[in-house]
């Protein structure tokens, strides 16, 4: 893994990496963007410190990965149509919070996005951390038969934290973020691959989340329930995750094929404003 004009910075031994020496505010040479984009597919997620970005600099940024990919059911920011802002109030306490489950984003749209970033604008003294999982080597430490098992299966996804009447009454959300519900075009189920093939690295992946995914095609939630419980508690291992603590300034890259993640809501009380693009995705393929 050389790279021409970044330096990079593994965070742990599975995945996350620091990059150092680029300003993204400024238009960036062709090496470095082509050592950012490899950085992406050999580390899955990629950070980036001390970055001072207007909007239109973090969506001009954002397209290096690919054309923006908008959203169902999040409200985007006024102004501007492809970026989310995930916000939580300081008086905002013991509620639900956006991201707070382990999940691949948007996953129940028939083409997921392939790549989100995320910018860090106000963060909380301690606290609101976001954690990744490398869902490679989840895949890669199950047993030959468990690996043979899922390999044709499909799992069904769904948007039903959204949708779907899904949403308990007495669950308190976040009033920060706008979510728009019952959206005929996104309420539904769609399958994908259990098992997927990365289309860059060529690597295969597991894609099953406990926020989107519902069951196992052509099986009930209760016959699907014991064995999704066992790959989501599965992939929750320490040794395939990394932690990102957050700063003002920080920009998190991640790889929606093969990666989880999770935002800690630990710091009620405190105002934490980050915001969130989307790269369009294509449609998961089937690992053989
Ligand atoms: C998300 O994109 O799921 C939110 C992550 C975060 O707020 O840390």
């Amino acid at each position: 893994m050389g790279y021409q004009s970044i330096s990079v910075e593994k965070m742990t031994g599975s995945l996350g990496a620091e990059i150092k020496g680029v300003d993204l505010s400024r238009p960036l040479s062709n090496s470095a963007a082509a050592d950012i984009r490899q950085a992406l597919v050999d580390h899955l997620v990629i950070f980036f410190r001390d970055q001072k970005l207007t909007p239109e600099q973090h969506l001009e940024f954002s397209l290096l990965f690919g054309p923006l990919q908008r959203v169902p059911y999040v409200r985007p920011m006024e102004g501007y149509p492809d970026i989310i802002a995930v916000l939580k109030e300081a008086d905002e306490k013991k509620i639900s919070t956006f991201g707070n489950a382990w999940h691949s984003d948007f996953s129940f749209l028939d083409e997921p996005p392939m790549a989100s970033l995320l910018y860090g604008i106000e963060i909380p003294g301690h606290g609101g951390d976001t954690l990744w999982i490398n869902m490679y080597e989840a895949y890669e430490a199950l047993s030959d038969g468990m690996k043979r098992m899922l390999r044709g299966l499909r799992a069904m996804h769904n948007g039903r934290p959204y949708g779907m009447g899904g949403v308990p009454k007495d669950l308190r959300t976040s009033r920060s973020i706008g979510i728009e519900r019952n959206n005929p075009d996104a309420d539904r189920e769609i399958a994908h691959p259990v098992v997927r093939l990365h289309p860059e690295s060529g690597r295969k992946a597991l894609f099953v989340n406990s926020i989107y995914t519902g069951r196992f095609e052509d099986m009930s939630e209760a016959e699907s329930r014991p064995l999704l419980d066992y790959l989501y508690q599965h992939c929750l291992r320490p040794e395939f995750s990394c932690r990102f603590r957050w700063q003002p300034g920080s920009l998190a890259v991640w790889d929606n094929r093969c990666t989880m993640h999770y935002a800690v809501n630990d710091y009620d009380g405190s105002r934490r404003l980050l915001h969130r693009t989307q790269v369009q995705g294509e449609k998961p393929v089937l690992a053989d």
